[in-house]
């Protein structure tokens, strides 16, 4: 028989595992909440058109990276690689423009990219993403990162650091993408393949690359942040003054390229000192143009995503406290009706409870209790016995209702 795996660069995510991935869910929509983020959903998969418009057609995602796949009517659909163009879509489809500005959204779920795995990089993998469309007020820029950095600090993702720069309009970035590429044309002899084949449409890029002759003539290169309009500087400095005020540290970094061809004005990204080659913890910035690309109205728009299973490599297995629990276990197998009914009630009265269900010896059953982490165990045979766990102490109870006082006290202990 064939042995079936998970499919490449995806994982199964088991229980305690499973239960710390909530708990920064839980983490994220809290902090959110806290700021007026509402959570949102968009669709798993949407039109092909979308990403390619929206992440960019000279993107890696676009170009290498999207699951893509035709539906029965020959509509062309992809896996989404990122949150940021459904959201937009779902914005204008949805007239949100029309709701009292700015829209503050935020959502988790799993995101698709055909990427090399390694360790910290899947195919599907899980983002948390924050939002905030309708205005281009730099407070929302600062918020943002601040709210992530809280997000990270309240999860244990331990120490990263900030990078941080502006990437201001399309026609700032236009004129100096073409003092760029003439800078580079002149060097061309000094520049890797890959960098040189990728001169005419992005060569941003190069200042990603590994290779060494690369490195050094992007050390020299003109930067874009020197480049900025008066107000796109104005609205950086602002930016910088907020997160200054706050007290979180950044280092403004020129040659910080995000891998999505939306981006205007503030582009940042926390990189983890914990994570090996991976070490993006998250990252975002500000998208002024991309709904107006979409086909809506001009709407500023800022916003981050952070990977969730970076942030759980980075945060190591701290122990999960479990809700004290209570432990039904039969002296009487022919008791499991009364248990079965007597776990319903206790559940009820807001205990968590496990029972014996798996016919184990009553040596077994007490083993059990001390797994679950039982503070109390009922032992249920020809009298109802309660054992408070800590002290040792033993009582028979003549009624559920005396179980359930008997249980109280012990919890309150
Ligand atoms: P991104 O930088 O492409 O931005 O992804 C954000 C985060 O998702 C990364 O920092 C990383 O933690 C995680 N991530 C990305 N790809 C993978 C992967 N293959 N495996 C595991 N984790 C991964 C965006 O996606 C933008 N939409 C963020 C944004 C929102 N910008 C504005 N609004």
């Amino acid at each position: 028989m064939k042995k079936f795996q998970a499919a490449r660069g995806t994982v199964d995510v088991l229980p305690p595992d499973a239960r710390r991935r909530l708990r920064l869910v839980e983490i994220a929509g809290d902090v959110l909440g806290r700021a007026g983020y509402e959570p949102m959903e968009t669709p798993v998969f949407e039109d092909t058109e979308l990403f390619a418009r929206g992440v960019g057609p000279s993107t890696d995602i676009v170009q290498k990276e999207m699951f893509t796949f035709e539906d029965k009517a020959g509509r062309s659909l992809t896996l989404r690689p990122e949150a940021t163009a459904g959201i937009s879509r779902a914005y204008i489809e949805h007239g949100m423009h029309k709701l009292p500005q700015p829209v503050k959204v935020w959502t988790a779920g799993p995101f698709f990219r055909h990427e090399a795995p390694q360790a910290g990089r899947f195919r599907q993998f899980t983002q948390i993403d924050a939002e905030a469309l309708g205005s281009d007020d730099p407070t929302l820029d600062a918020e943002l990162i601040l709210l992530l950095a809280e997000i990270f600090e309240k999860a244990g993702t331990g120490p990263s650091h900030l990078r941080l720069s502006s990437l201001g309009t399309p026609e700032t970035r236009a004129d100096y993408v073409d003092e760029l590429r003439t800078y580079l044309r002149a060097r061309e002899g000094e520049l890797s393949e890959e960098v040189r084949g990728r001169l005419e449409h992005n060569p941003l890029r190069a200042f990603d690359a590994d290779h060494p002759g690369t490195q050094a003539v992007m050390a020299a290169a003109p930067r874009l942040v020197d480049r900025l309009t008066t107000e796109d500087a104005d609205h950086f400095a602002e930016v910088r003054a907020l997160l200054d005020a706050a007290g979180l540290a950044y280092e403004i970094d020129a040659t910080l390229v995000r891998g999505l061809d939306y981006y205007t004005r503030t582009v940042f990204e926390f990189v983890s000192e914990r994570l090996g080659a991976q070490a993006a913890l998250g990252g975002g910035g500000r998208y002024d143009g991309l709904v107006e690309e979409l086909g809506g109205p001009p709407t500023p728009g800022v916003g981050w995503a952070a990977g969730l299973e970076r942030m759980l490599l980075a945060a190591g297995d701290e122990d999960l406290e479990r809700a004290p629990t209570v432990f039904i276990s039969y002296a009487d197998p022919g008791r499991a009706r009364a248990g079965f009914v007597l776990a319903r009630e206790l559940r009820q009265a807001g205990y968590r409870v496990e029972s014996e269900q798996a016919g184990r010896s009553l040596k077994g059953q007490f083993k059990q209790a001390d797994r679950v982490g039982a503070f109390v165990t009922v032992i249920l045979g020809d009298s109802i016995e309660v054992k408070d766990m800590d002290t040792g102490t033993q009582r028979v109870a003549d009624t559920p209702a005396e179980v359930l006082e008997m249980v109280r006290e012990a919890a309150e202990r």
